[in-house]
């Protein structure tokens, strides 16, 4: 299960094997900013073995947007911790700027867990008792960063989604959508280069799920990042530069007007 092309020594940008579609022809052309290649997991053992990826290669470029759309239970958010070094793959490595996580020491990866990705949990995880402010501001406190400054970035982003007006209310005081939002924030407060943002909308009524992705989209384009989206919203997954499938743990790009039309998960054209 491990092509010659997977050593995580080597940036991913060349294999004998002819790509089996397009997905893995974007990995093949090298220039990722993040890329997982022939990832592997597989949960529990022996009898109880479930695998969940099988061979999952994804390689995201600088500025896109990209969506992962499928059905619960696929594992998109498997893949996405696997992306941001919350998990690790069964096997299988990860590149970010065409550099192996595996070969970054301790202090290394926690610094790409804490400032080169933004993760936007599909839980948003808030702590209900603090407020929108201190949520925002914790990962720079956790980073160990001054206190007031840390709350004062907190509140410019506060204010970049939008909620300045909430600033001081306990997260749990606040709706789905301001909590999501809060939630966004949190997760670009350190200025990281790519958002993975795993079902940013799964929990809000349609009106909201449109804000909070035209949200995304706004940032997205402002700060430059590189974003990958996991949602069930084919609607909202094809305003993205493209939308991936995600089946039998092998992903497949479709472009994003045919995924919407439901021919997700075949052969890429
Ligand atoms: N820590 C774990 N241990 C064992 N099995 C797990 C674990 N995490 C996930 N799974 C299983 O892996 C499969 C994929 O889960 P995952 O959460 O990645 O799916 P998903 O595509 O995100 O689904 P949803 O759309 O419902 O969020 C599921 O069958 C799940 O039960
Ligand atoms: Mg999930």
């Amino acid at each position: 299960m491990t092509p010659s092309g997977n050593n995580p020594a080597e940036p991913a940008t060349a294999t004998n094997a002819k790509p089996a579609n397009a997905e893995e022809a974007r990995v093949e052309s090298g220039a990722a900013v993040l890329e997982g290649r022939n990832l592997r997991k597989v949960y529990g053992t022996g009898t109880r073995a479930l695998t969940v990826l099988d061979d999952a290669s994804i390689a995201l470029r600088k500025s896109e947007m990209v969506a992962i759309v499928a059905p619960s239970g696929a594992g998109k958010s498997t893949l996405l911790h696997l992306l941001a070094a919350l998990d690790t793959p069964t096997s299988g490595a990860i590149y970010f700027d065409a550099k192996a996580l595996e070969t970054r020491n301790e202090a290394a990866l926690a610094d790409f867990r804490n400032c080169a990705v933004g993760f936007l949990w599909q839980r948003h995880q808030l702590l209900p008792d603090f407020t929108a402010t201190e949520n925002v501001a914790m990962p720079l406190l956790l980073r160990g960063g001054d206190s007031a400054s840390a709350l004062e970035t907190a509140r410019k982003w506060l204010a970049e989604v939008g909620l300045s007006d909430r600033a001081d209310h306990r997260a749990g005081e606040l709706s789905g959508g301001e909590q999501q939002r809060v939630a966004i924030a949190r997760a670009l407060v350190t200025g990281p280069r790519v958002l993975l943002a795993d079902e940013p909308t799964g929990d809000l009524d349609e009106q909201n799920a449109w804000a909070v992705f035209e949200l995304l989209e706004r940032l997205h384009r402002a700060h430059r990042l590189t974003s990958l989206i996991a949602t069930h919203n084919l609607a909202l997954a094809a305003r993205c530069d493209r939308i991936v499938g995600l089946e039998h743990g092998v992903l497949r790009t479709r472009e994003a007007q045919a995924s919407a039309m439901g021919t997700l998960g075949g052969e890429a054209s």
